[in-house]
């Protein structure tokens, strides 16, 4: 198994000693289910300073493999290739007046990420065994396929990616050459795995208009679901209950409570979800002193500027509306932007409604994760640009996420509904969410490859 971010990253603490912590993201909670366990060796990048220095002194979790790849090949190919770019066309982001500019700094970060792609697809090469399979993760290592497939013919390789997919006419904003290269790179997997068929549609889309189709190259879907067991299991230790002690202080008795979790990801919509909750509050002076809008993000990507300034956006449109209508009693917007994992399902276990209003994801964990584990239901506000849209349409309320009048309308019906009702939508909704745990998401493309 091959992704850009693995299972653990280290942190070196003031005393000299190493910290390890679990990655975070949807690829990680999806892989780590299973990785190790299942006697695969998984591969990726060294990400910190942290990082780095344990693969110097050779610490390391069994069944990985962490590359110390140059730090300054790994900036360019991660924060310049993979995020500014290839994450931008596949969430369709770019505010086209300006960006992108495809130069020659642009040239050379693509030199580096072809460096970075090779040196996954040279350690894969050396690590695989005899026609072993291997599953490359993401827009990170589109190339490696590729370059894989040439070194060793012999291995199964898969590809999948847990993004979206771009439409033709928004991929072709790539240069000619490295759109051919990236479809190419990843047409030397014997089969590609997306999230929805809508994804899995574009991708082919692509390949039929730039690269003379799909070729021998398979293309199926597997929808990453939620992991019930873990959830259950985790939302119920003490350091939750703690959380929800100390959240339910913060809210105050008696009060209904939207709650959104996200990386502070520019796809993630947070401040068009803040924008819809003062209009809710504007339009419906009823829930003024009666709701309360928790909202965590969690730091992401805060080398690129872009995120560092959306962050800053978040945190001042939450202060904004705390301004507009917070009373001496009542503070409407609670936001945290660290990372609190036990705080997170916390907040799940209490929220009476969710907000998971993305412009575009390639799945949304957290509209699937909600459900498992919530005490006593809770509706979920869901956009129809979120891959989750495609399993959980039926039962949750869809919004168009550029749509704020919308967004405030669809969270007075969530406030609204009934406990029945959110009883029963959200035992729908559970199910359909937990219909492809992690073990066997990964498992039915281990035999969708091998078959
Ligand atoms: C998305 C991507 C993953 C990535 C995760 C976290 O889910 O598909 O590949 O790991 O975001 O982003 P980061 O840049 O912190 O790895």
């Amino acid at each position: 198994m091959a992704s850009n971010r693995g299972p653990v990253s280290y942190e070196v603490r003031d005393d000299g000693s190493l910290h390890a912590r679990r990655g975070g993201g949807g690829l990680v909670s999806g892989l780590s289910a299973i990785g190790p366990d299942a006697g695969a060796l998984w591969v990726c990048s060294a990400l910190s300073d942290g990082d780095r220095e344990a693969v110097r002194r050779g610490v390391g979790e069994d069944g990985v493999r962490m590359l110390d790849i140059p730090a300054g090949v790994h900036a360019d190919a991660y924060n310049g290739i993979a995020n500014s770019v290839l994450w931008f066309v596949h969430h369709m982001l770019y505010q086209t007046p300006l960006e992108p500019v495809f130069d020659a700094e642009f040239r050379r970060q693509w030199a580096s990420y072809e460096t970075y792609n090779r040196a996954f697809a040279e350690a894969l090469a050396e690590e695989a065994a005899e026609g072993a399979a291997v599953v490359v993760q993401d827009y990170h290592l589109t190339l490696v396929p590729g370059m894989l497939r040439e070194l060793r013919p012999d291995v199964r390789i898969g590809h999948f990616s847990h993004t979206p997919w771009a439409p033709p006419e928004y991929f072709r904003l790539l240069p000619d050459d490295v759109a051919g290269q990236v479809l190419r790179g990843m047409l030397g997997a014997d089969r590609l795995g997306f999230l929805t068929h809508r994804w899995a549609e574009a991708f082919t889309a692509c390949c039929e208009r730039f690269a003379g189709g799909l070729g021998n190259t398979r293309v199926g879907v597997h929808g990453l679901g939620a992991d019930a067991e873990f959830l259950r299991k985790r939302s119920r230790e003490a350091d939750v209950d703690e959380r929800m002690a100390a959240l339910r202080e913060e809210i105050g008795a008696g009060r209904r409570t939207i709650v959104r979790v996200d990386r502070t990801e520019l796809s993630k919509n947070i401040v068009r979800g803040l924008l819809a909750y003062r209009q809710l509050l504007h339009d419906r002076p009823e829930w003024r002193e009666r709701v309360v809008h928790v909202a965590f993000a969690y730091p992401s990507r805060q080398d690129l500027a872009v995120y560092r300034e959306y962050t800053d956006a978040v945190r001042r449109v939450a202060e904004e509306i705390n301004a507009e209508y917070g009373t001496p009693g009542w503070r409407p917007v609670v936001l945290h932007v660290e990372d609190d994992f036990a705080r997170s399902l916390a907040a799940y276990r209490l929220a009476d409604v969710a907000l998971v209003n993305p412009v575009r994801d390639g799945m949304n964990l957290v509209a699937k994760e909600v459900p498992v584990v919530s005490d006593e239901g809770c509706a979920l506000v869901l956009s129809r640009e979120a891959g989750a849209y495609e399993e959980l349409g039926e039962d949750a309320l869809a919004v168009n996420p550029y749509d704020v009048m919308e967004t405030a309308r669809a969270l007075h019906e969530a406030l609204s509904m009934g406990a029945a009702e959110r009883a029963d939508r959200t035992k729908r909704l559970a199910a359909a969410a937990t219909a492809l745990p992690p073990g066997r998401w990964f498992l039915e493309q281990l035999e969708a490859l091998r078959g």
